[in-house]
């Protein structure tokens, strides 16, 4: 769980005139989502999840729309979206690298591949570089270790993976993400 500290009192949100949860949006949840649920308020998560998989990421703006089309205060809703790791509720970068940091990832190797990758870029976890291209963060298990350690990028799942393969397989990332045939499993490397 991430607890996060802000200055509730002072903060600024930034707004934009149209909404992030659109009208297209509203009329999905109401006539597909919500009927599959008992109250409002389960319907959180796919909420959320549609209004990052549009946006990228999770404003404020649209967490409090969201608390308001659930009959939620926003706290409710920004509470959920802060538990879990899949929402971002800052704009990540074109690339989403993130690298499994539970057991059988961590004796084989992916220390050294974090390291490795944080110094490349200048980066650590939860950060973005300077040019937008990529967001660097640790996740726990990706259902591959057998094959650690494990890396996704945008989707795309490398197993088995050493620094020399996925240095190479970054620096050849096109700069549009449009372009890369994420997602899928990349063969393991023998
Ligand atoms: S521990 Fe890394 S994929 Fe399972």
């Amino acid at each position: 769980m991430a607890w996060i500290v802000k200055p509730s009192g002072t903060m600024q949100i930034e707004r934009r005139s149209e909404p992030y949860l659109t009208e297209a949006m509203r009329r999905e949840l109401e006539a597909e989502t919500l009927p599959r649920y008992p109250t409002k308020q389960a319907a959180t998560l796919p909420a959320l999840h549609m209004v990052q998989h549009a946006e990228g990421w999770l404003p404020f703006q649209a967490i409090e729309e969201i608390a308001e089309f659930l009959d939620l205060d926003a706290s409710e809703v920004y509470d959920t979206a802060t538990f879990y790791e899949e929402f971002f509720l800052e704009p990540k970068g074109r690339y989403l690298i993130q690298i499994c940091e539970s057991i059988a990832c961590e004796l084989c190797g992916y220390v050294d591949l974090k390291s490795k990758l944080c110094r490349k870029f200048d980066i650590t976890n939860c950060e973005t570089t300077d040019d937008g291209k990529f967001t660097l963060q640790m996740v726990e298990c990706l259902g591959m270790c057998d094959d650690a350690p494990a890396v996704l990028i945008n989707g795309k799942m490398y197993r088995k993976v050493t620094w020399e393969q996925i240095e190479g397989v970054l620096d050849a990332l096109p700069d549009d993400p449009n372009e890369f045939d994420a997602p899928g499993i990349h063969p393991a490397q023998e």
